[in-house]
């Protein structure tokens, strides 16, 4: 394995954690601070270097009839064994790239030793393929997908979607990105080739150089399950050379729990093209952005704007109020400092610079005084039993809400809990239309399908329900919140 020869500048350090004894695997597990310059304290970690990015395993699939299947296999992942649940023998799972109008026809086999299924998360499908859990098949069975795809051009993401399973399935590598392209988009010539560079975020429990997934009965009720170590597309500790000219990120939150706040050294400036549904209709530069778990985002960087010769890109959620229950007294392992990915940028001068559009797209949604119906959702606590959405859990038998197909409401989430939950709704793109602790940021300005409500905050969509009749889905993407049961069934009719 080629190695890179930078040695990382900026060391881990351990936090210091106040022991609540139920909480011991967070405690001995939970992220370090790299404010704090000490490189030997990454101790699960075989090497202090790092590693390109381009070493990942990523891979494209670009054709429109294809196996997806699913075995395990124990992977090495840069010295850190896992085992895995690799899709088509990858981690993370294939990254699919189509157009627009194409109908797909995906063949999914599961070859692992526990019943699945995978669910096209932002992608509006008919019932039957959406991956619902009452759909999931058992082993050595498989699993036919054929739809089209009926939407604008964007950065979808597919993952397992096994009841009281996700987490782990997910976590052992269950999750790819779905990259939708079309005619809108390819006229505006954004970076592509070289300079569109997809990242997925995941965040993983090393110890001993083994993965490994073992959340706790409170890791399930309260926290999800949060790792000391970042792996950037699988790598850890990555680097990535890039020329002095603008690239394009596609950027997945694919951690189980992790919520990650994007901001560049020297709080470099960077521009906001798009969002879980798309491009956005114009750019917005900012210094920071919020991602919670089964977002995306669509950026773009400028390096030939940035004059030292690196820049790293960071998670800085130390301001925010994330929550985190029981484990917030005494540490912030949601509230914290980390780096994700440093840019090494090249001094080359001969490539000519880009100038961004003015205008991205245009969202044809329905406006906010068409909304014929609204809901209220409380996020709260079970005694007992965990986060629940309307003093609920998942009942596979049970329908929370049946809508009239073509209806337009409002979803106002209550959060009365001190956790954040990233709640996401299959079958639909919705806006963001209000939030109470903040106004609506740039990010949030566009198509969403997951929309992360802050501890006590109040978030209201404006969803149009289009999807075809039947079975559908609404729940926290924390995914052991979701296995735990924050999630509830919704008909369209
Ligand atoms: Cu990405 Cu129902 O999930
Ligand atoms: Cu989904
Ligand atoms: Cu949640």
């Amino acid at each position: 394995m080629k190695r890179s020869i930078f040695i990382r500048g900026i060391g881990f350090v351990a936090l210091n954690y106040s022991l609540h004894p139920l909480l011991t695997s967070c405690s001995k597990e939970g992220l370090m601070n790299p404010n704090e310059e000490d490189p030997n304290l990454n101790p699960d970690n075989s090497t202090n270097e790092y590693i390109d990015l381009d070493q990942s395993m990523l891979q494209d699939i670009s054709i429109n009839t294809f196996n997806l299947e699913v075995t395990k296999n124990q992977v090495s992942i840069f010295g850190n064994s896992i085992d895995a649940y690799t899709i088509n023998g990858v981690v993370p799972s294939p990254t699919i790239k189509v157009a627009s109008g194409e109908t797909l026809s995906i063949n999914f086999k599961n070859q692992i030793d526990a019943e699945s299924i995978i669910h096209w998360h932002g992608l509006i499908v008919p019932p039957l393929m959406d991956g619902h859990p009452s759909l999931a098949i058992q082993p050595s069975d498989q699993y036919s997908y054929q739809y089209k795809i009926n939407q604008r051009a964007g950065t979808y993401f597919y993952h397992s979607h096994t009841h009281g399973l996700t987490g782990k399935q997910v976590y052992l590598g269950m999750a790819g990105l779905f990259i939708v392209t079309d005619e809108e988009e390819k006229a505006l010539n954004l970076p592509q080739g070289d300079f569109e560079i997809p990242l997925i975020i995941q965040d993983k429990v090393i110890v001993s150089n083994t993965i490994v997934y073992s959340p706790s009965q409170m890791d399930y009720r309260m926290l999800g399950y949060l790792g000391n170590t970042i792996l950037i597309n699988g790598v850890p500790n990555a680097y990535k050379k890039v020329k002095k000219t603008t690239y394009r990120f596609r950027i997945l939150n694919g951690s189980n729990a992790r919520i990650y706040q994007l901001v560049l050294g020297q709080n470099s400036p960077f521009t906001i093209i798009g969002s879980d549904g798309g491009l956005l209709e114009s750019p917005a530069t900012v210094t920071s952005a919020l991602l919670g778990t089964g977002e995306r985002l669509d950026i773009l960087i400028d390096f030939s704007k940035i004059e030292q010769s690196e820049v790293v890109l960071y998670s800085d959620t130390t301001l925010l109020n994330l929550g985190g229950g029981v484990m917030a007294a005494g540490s912030s392992s949601q509230n914290t400092r980390f780096s994700l990915l440093k840019f090494e940028i090249e001094n080359d001068t001969s490539i000519s610079p880009y100038s961004i559009p003015n205008t991205l797209s245009h969202i044809s949604y329905p406006d906010i005084s068409q909304a014929q119906i609204s809901r209220n959702i409380t996020l709260n606590m079970l005694i007992g039993a965990g986060h629940a959405i309307n003093s609920k859990q998942f009942n596979p038998n049970q329908v929370e809400f049946e809508i009239p197909q073509g209806s337009i409401e409002l979803w106002t989430y209550t959060n009365s809990s001190n956790t954040a939950h990233p709640m996401h709704i299959h079958g639909v793109q919705f806006r963001v239309v209000s939030r109470s602790q903040s106004s609506v940021p740039p990010w949030e300005t566009g198509l969403k399908d997951t929309v992360l409500v802050l501890p006590n905050e109040v978030v209201t969509v404006l969803i149009h329900f289009n999807a075809e009749p039947g079975l559908y889905l609404f729940h926290c993407h924390n995914l052991e919140h979701e296995d735990a049961g924050m999630m509830l069934n919704f008909t369209i009719v």
